[in-house]
């Protein structure tokens, strides 16, 4: 073992430690990399289930736990539904980490909005961690989560156990709830307007389904957030994860290289274009 952070550019075999089921559809899965895995909030690796394919999976732990590697992933087509039936013992692939990552350092001294929409919150949460563990250096720090109803909520317990803290401010939403559901019901953006921050002073970071993140920027600039301290994470489907096959093109950019998270001012122009 070396003192320094292991990056693979070949998939390396890893063991999974743990699995914690969020909802029907998504599991988390701890992986023990056997050295240090540093990362930054907002990146990605690539996850090959041998024989099957690969798939992009952000990182959803911690950054200071450098002796794990956490993925959230939801089951929606052959190799991400194999990751998510993966059981303790299983192996997976991982090469990475690849990508660029949320501005969380940068936004040092702003107040900050995390607004994130169904699996959006994975990627978000190591954001939410490195935030919370430097929470003196931040002004109001917000959270806003939408998800379609409430058994699709991931990391409840972490959610209330943010909750109680005195301060962050968090808004849950769902689309629809039954009878026994107490919070907020609607879309995550509606929540917007009526949150504090100060818009001169504040970066927001932004993931979720596209249209979400559409309407989610749309009420950010109606509260005269300016477009250069929006930060959203793109999806696109990808395959060498290194700039080269051009499969994750949008616009200008490679996904996997520019992105995935980009100043929404840069893309602003394709942003929204369902062809792109
Ligand atoms: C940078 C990045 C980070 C991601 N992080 C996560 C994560 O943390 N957790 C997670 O569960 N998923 C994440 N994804 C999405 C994940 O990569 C896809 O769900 C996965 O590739 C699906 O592969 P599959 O073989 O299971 O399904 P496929 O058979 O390839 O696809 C099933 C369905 O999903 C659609 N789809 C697949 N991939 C994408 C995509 N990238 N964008 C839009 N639609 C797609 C297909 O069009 C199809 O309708 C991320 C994607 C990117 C690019
Ligand atoms: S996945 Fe190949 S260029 Fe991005």
């Amino acid at each position: 073992m070396t003192n320094a952070a292991a990056s693979w550019s070949m998939p390396r075999p890893l063991r999974v430690a743990r699995v914690r089921r969020e909802t029907a559809d998504a599991a988390t899965l701890d992986l023990t990399p056997g050295s240090r895995f540093a990362f930054t909030p907002g990146q990605f690796n690539m996850l090959y289930m041998f024989g099957l394919g690969e798939v992009a999976i952000s990182m959803s732990g911690d950054p200071a736990q450098e002796d794990r590697i956490v993925h959230t992933v939801r089951a929606v087509g052959a190799v991400s539904s194999a990751l998510s039936r993966l059981r303790r013992g299983g192996v997976v692939g991982v090469r990475g980490p690849y990508g660029s990552g949320w501005p969380v350092s940068e936004a040092e001294g702003s107040d900050i909005i995390i607004i994130a929409g169904g699996l959006g919150l994975a990627p978000l949460r190591p954001a939410i961690y490195r935030v919370l563990a430097r929470r003196q250096h931040y002004g109001r720090v917000v959270l806003l989560y939408g998800a379609r109803g409430p058994s699709d909520i991931i990391y409840r317990r972490e959610l209330e156990a943010w909750r109680r803290r005195l301060d962050v401010d968090i808004e849950v939403t769902v689309d629809h709830a039954g009878a026994d559901w107490r919070g907020n019901v609607g879309v995550v953006p509606a929540l917007i307007p009526r949150c504090s921050f100060d818009p001169e002073h504040t970066v927001a970071l932004v993931c979720g389904p596209e249209i979400m993140m559409r309407f989610t920027i749309a009420a950010l600039r109606d509260r005269a957030l300016p477009a250069q301290q929006i930060y959203v994470s793109m999806e696109r489907h990808m395959k060498c994860a290194v700039g080269l096959c051009g499969r994750c093109q949008f616009g200008l950019h490679f996904v996997c290289r520019a992105g995935p998270v980009f100043r929404f001012d840069r893309i602003a122009p394709v942003f929204g274009i369902r062809e792109i």
